[in-house]
């Protein structure tokens, strides 16, 4: 009885997982196998993908036995397929049947942890697909440490065979003692054969390849000028598509645009809807308005491959913005040579929203191992267009094959650098994960410190390197080293790790230190190191290694607020780098403390240099550029990264002056990321600080970037005025910086309140200080609407700058000044992967004792 029901059990299951794993996607009739190595019952993914066990795939299961993964690294964004392996001694092959005339792209995942005690960076393999070496010598263990990510995915497209078998097989090296090959899944994935033209060879006349007779390597895909794309938002082919910003070259890096309303994406017959989804078509990047400036930039992308291959570069086009011919026409180079001339959008589409794509074929020979491919972007002067600019929406980058049928790279070498990195991790990062975790609430880092820990300080350390080659602001850098499709997707929340509520990239991005360490550093947190105390608790002053300047910030341990903060901050900033934010250099979670370590700031806090202390007063050139200092931080913050980002706190104590008086904008415990595609504002509880409060913000309790450009406002009066923006001992009209200085501008009084050093000084030029107090007058405008952009108010102060410095030159010429100083800072960099959350705008803090009394929202 029993044996019966378990047999017709088990023929349920099977006839269920064999419907399971032969799905049929719609979209493009394509075929799947989604399997899950090593994996006794398979299970689903986060992305609600249903992934099934290997055995029947296994062409014999005596050469390989399954295995369990010791540790589950929190970045991990699901149990499967990462979680259990396929762990091979000796060659061994999955067989797949598939429709013949197919393409198939093939994925393979791969997590080097420990499995039942073998050591990952002893495995080294081969991996061969239908005859096409796949991974030649292929460490895992190295190229993800290189990548700086707990896991990796390789994606491939096989040259469609007649009889559609496919044959994937691994071989453990034979150059290494105790080698052994493992993988976690695998996806099989069949695509239309047309996915692939012949493309033209640049640098030769009419020459094309091969491409459909060619396998391939997927090396980059990116949705430029718009977000993270995820496997469920690119339906039958389950691609993932990447922001383009961490590959943009230099500092001038255009404006990203999407379409509006009554453009809709229209794929014409000869494109179907598999070559890219609509989002990819929907979002662009131009080189930005000003003709005059375009013509003197190339919008440039770099890109590190291997060298000794063919590799091919599909770019997507579809005009979103212009509807004519010789509106937007340029020229697009490879590797400085010209891949195409007059490029005209909608001379190739016909229409606005229709997509277009085009591929080009380059050879990358080996360049003393610095293998790069360049796309640039030019405007078409000599077509005379009506705009000088140019558009790209999406770009892939794929390797062909060699004339061996060989796709393999190299292992990444670790830099010098990267190897100092790793001694310095070993030695200063604490015991891995699982060791203890105290208190529910305050178990933040506990198991992102072990498995990321070691990979933390690498990172670093290719942020450096890379900072270093592409020569940008010394504050930007680009976070996806190497090259691969970087899967550290995590958001926080996410992972299964119970009390770790730091998404792992976040720890990883940033040091792990030990209380020691930091006690050491800040004589056991004696008074005589305090510099700073905020509602969060105390900074002080520290040294680390033996010498470097620190700020360290400690928090008050008994405050639920401070976890909550502690964990933004850590999050916001280890994403986000740029000249004009403070840095983090890491943190320390350690017996109940919360500790952040910043870079030093030598000159401290804004507001110290304008008033109520015995500093030298600030000339009127010094606040000009820590002001334009501040807008570029925060003009970042609101456009730079993937989401928009809303500080919430701007105040001339939360800008921060270094050593060579850079300003840099601080404290992100408040932050929240602002209104995406879908919403046009965060709602929630108020918070900030009184005087700098947005009337909209508090009337509504309605978040947008606007709430901080209100706020800096207040920071321009207040420099101007060097008063703060309450004072409770002043007459009534006057307690309100904002309302009394924007009284004072409309009866043309505002001269009598402005700092009386500034009016002992040398002269100000009228038209300077005329500029600059309208700018913060449209930043106090009572709606959000009626404010200006923080792009803006940063164009408006460049150009009183320029007033100031040219006081007897040409408006014209300032404002020329003006611009170019608005492009090229510009530079910057979107270090995070998808990570900052959308489901951190939906607020659940209990409102701070501090804030409680104002949110009050009564009536409307
Ligand atoms: C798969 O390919 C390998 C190597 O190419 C070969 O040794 C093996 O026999 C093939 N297996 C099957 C089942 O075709
Ligand atoms: C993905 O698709 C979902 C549902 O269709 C949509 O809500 C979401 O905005 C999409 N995300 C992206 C990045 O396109
Ligand atoms: C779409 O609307 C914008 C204004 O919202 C307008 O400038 C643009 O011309 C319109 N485009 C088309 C194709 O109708
Ligand atoms: C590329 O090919 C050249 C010439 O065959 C060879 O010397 C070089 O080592 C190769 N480089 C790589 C990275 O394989
Ligand atoms: C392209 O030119 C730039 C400078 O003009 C140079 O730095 C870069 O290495 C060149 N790239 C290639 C692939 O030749
Ligand atoms: C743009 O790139 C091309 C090809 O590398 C180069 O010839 C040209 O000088 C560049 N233009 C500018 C303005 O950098
Ligand atoms: C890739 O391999 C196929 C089959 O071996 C071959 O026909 C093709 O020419 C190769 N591609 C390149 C670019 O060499
Ligand atoms: C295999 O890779 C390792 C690490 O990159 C390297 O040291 C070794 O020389 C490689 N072996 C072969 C045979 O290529």
């Amino acid at each position: 009885m029993i044996s019966k029901t378990h047999i017709l059990l088990s023929l349920i299951i099977l006839s269920f997982s064999l419907n399971a794993i032969h799905v049929l996607s719609k979209d493009t009739g394509s075929e799947s196998y989604i399997v899950a190595c090593g994996s006794s019952s398979g299970g689903t993914d986060s992305d609600g993908r249903r992934w099934v066990p290997d055995s029947r795939f296994l062409s014999s299961s005596e050469n390989s036995k399954t295995a369990t993964a010791q540790y589950q690294d929190p970045s991990l964004p699901s149990q499967i397929p990462y979680m259990s392996a396929r762990i091979f001694n000796s060659a061994a092959s999955y067989k797949f049947f598939v429709s013949p005339r197919q393409r198939l792209l093939v994925r393979l995942h791969f997590y080097p942890s420990s499995y039942d005690g073998l050591d990952a960076s002893n495995s080294y393999f081969d991996v061969i697909a239908n005859g096409f070496s796949l991974l030649r010598n292929f460490s895992a263990a190295i190229t993800t440490q290189a990548l700086t990510q707990a896991y990796i995915m390789r994606e491939f497209s096989l040259v469609p065979t007649q009889s559609g078998n496919l044959n994937i097989t691994f071989v453990p090296s034979s150059q290494h003692d105790k080698s052994y090959a493992f993988v976690n899944g695998i996806e099989v994935i069949s695509m239309p054969a047309e996915m692939f033209q012949p493309a033209n060879m640049i640098g030769f006349q009419d020459q094309t390849i091969d491409v459909q007779s060619s396998s391939l390597q997927t090396m980059f895909r990116l949705n430029v000028g718009g977000q993270f794309i995820p496997t469920r938002n690119d339906s039958g082919l389950t691609r993932t598509w990447y922001d383009d910003s961490p590959y943009l070259f230099g500092a001038a890096f255009g404006v990203t645009f999407q379409a509006e309303k009554n453009v809709s994406i229209k794929y014409p017959s000869n494109l179907p809807e598999y070559i890219a989804p609509p989002n990819v078509y929907g979002t662009a990047r131009s080189m930005g308005p000003n003709s005059k400036l375009n013509q003197n930039y190339n919008l440039t992308w770099v890109f590190t491959v291997d060298a000794n291959f063919t590799y091919v570069v599909r770019l997507h086009f579809c005009e979103l913005q212009l509807t004519r011919i010789n509106q937007r026409v340029f020229d697009i180079f490879l590797n400085n040579q010209t891949a195409q001339q007059t490029a005209d959008v909608i001379a190739w589409s016909g229409s606005i929203g229709v997509p277009v794509y085009k591929d080009y074929a380059t050879f990358v020979n080996d360049r003393d191992g610095d293998e790069e491919i360049w796309v640039a972007l030019h405007p078409s002067v000599s077509e005379k267009p009506e705009y000088y600019d140019s558009i790209l929406n999406g770009l892939e980058i794929f390797k062909l094959n060699d004339t061996r049928g060989n796709l393999a790279g190299p292992n990444p070498v670790p830099s010098k650098m990267l190897q100092d990195a790793e001694a310095a991790a070993a030695s200063t990062f604490s015991p891995p994960a699982g060791s203890k975790s105290k208190g529910e609430v305050i178990g933040i880092a506990g198991g992102a410190a072990g498995g990321a820990a070691v990979v933390a300080a690498l990172c670093i350390a290719v942020y450096i390197k890379k900072k270093r080659k592409s020569g940008m602001d010394p504050g930007m850098g680009n976070w996806l080293p190497l090259y691969g499709n970087s899967n550290t997707s995590t958001i926080s929340g996410k992972s299964n790790t119970g009390s770790s509520h730091l998404s792992s990239l976040a720890a990883g991005l940033c040091r792990h230190f030990s209380l020691p360490e930091i006690k050491h550093g800040t004589k056991n947190f004696d008074e005589s190191q305090v510099i700073g105390v905020g509602g969060f608790g105390k900074v002080y002053k520290g040294i680390i290694d033996g010498g470097t300047k620190v700020a360290i910030k400690r928090s008050n341990p008994s405050s639920e607020q401070g976890v909550h903060e502690f964990q933004t901050e850590i999050e916001m900033l280890s994403k986000l780098r740029h000249r004009h934010l403070v840095s983090l250099i890491g943190f320390c979670e350690e017996d109940g403390e919360m500790i952040l370590v910043y870079d030093y700031m030598a000159n401290g806090t804004l507001r110290e240099h304008l008033y109520k202390s015995k500093n030298p007063s600030l000339s009127w050139k010094q606040r000009l550029e820590i002001c334009i200092g501040a807008a570029r931080g925060l003009h970042y913050l609101h456009t730079g990264a993937r989401y928009t980002i809303i500080h919430r706190d701007v105040k001339t104590t939360n800008i921060l002056l270094d050593e060579n008086w850079v300003a840099k904008v601080s404290d992100f415990g408040l932050s929240k990321t602002g209104p995406n595609l879908h919403q046009t504002h965060v709602s929630t509880m108020v918070k900030g600080s009184f005087g700098y409060l947005d009337p909209e913000y508090f009337r509504r309790q309605q978040l947008t970037e606007k709430s901080d450009v209100y706020s800096f406002g207040v920071v321009l009066f207040e420099v101007l005025c060097a008063r703060p923006a309450l004072n409770a001992s002043l007459p009534k009209e006057q307690v309100s910086l904002a309302d009394w200085a924007i009284h004072c501008l409309k009866k043309g009084i505002l001269f009598e309140i402005i700092d009386p050093h500034l009016k002992s000084g040398p002269p100000i030029n009228p038209e300077c200080l005329k500029k600059f107090a309208e700018t913060a007058e449209k930043c106090l405008a009572d709606h959000g609407l009626e404010r200006p952009s923080m792009g803006d108010v940063l164009w408006n102060l460049e150009f009183a700058l320029q007033l100031h410095e040219n006081p007897d030159g040409e408006a014209v010429a300032a404002q020329d000044k003006a611009n170019d100083a608005y492009a090229m800072h510009n530079a910057t960099l979107t270090i995070e992967e998808e990570t900052v959350s959308s489901e951190a705008t939906v607020d659940d803090l209990n409102t701070s004792a501090v804030f409680s009394q104002i949110v009050n929202p009564r009536g409307r």
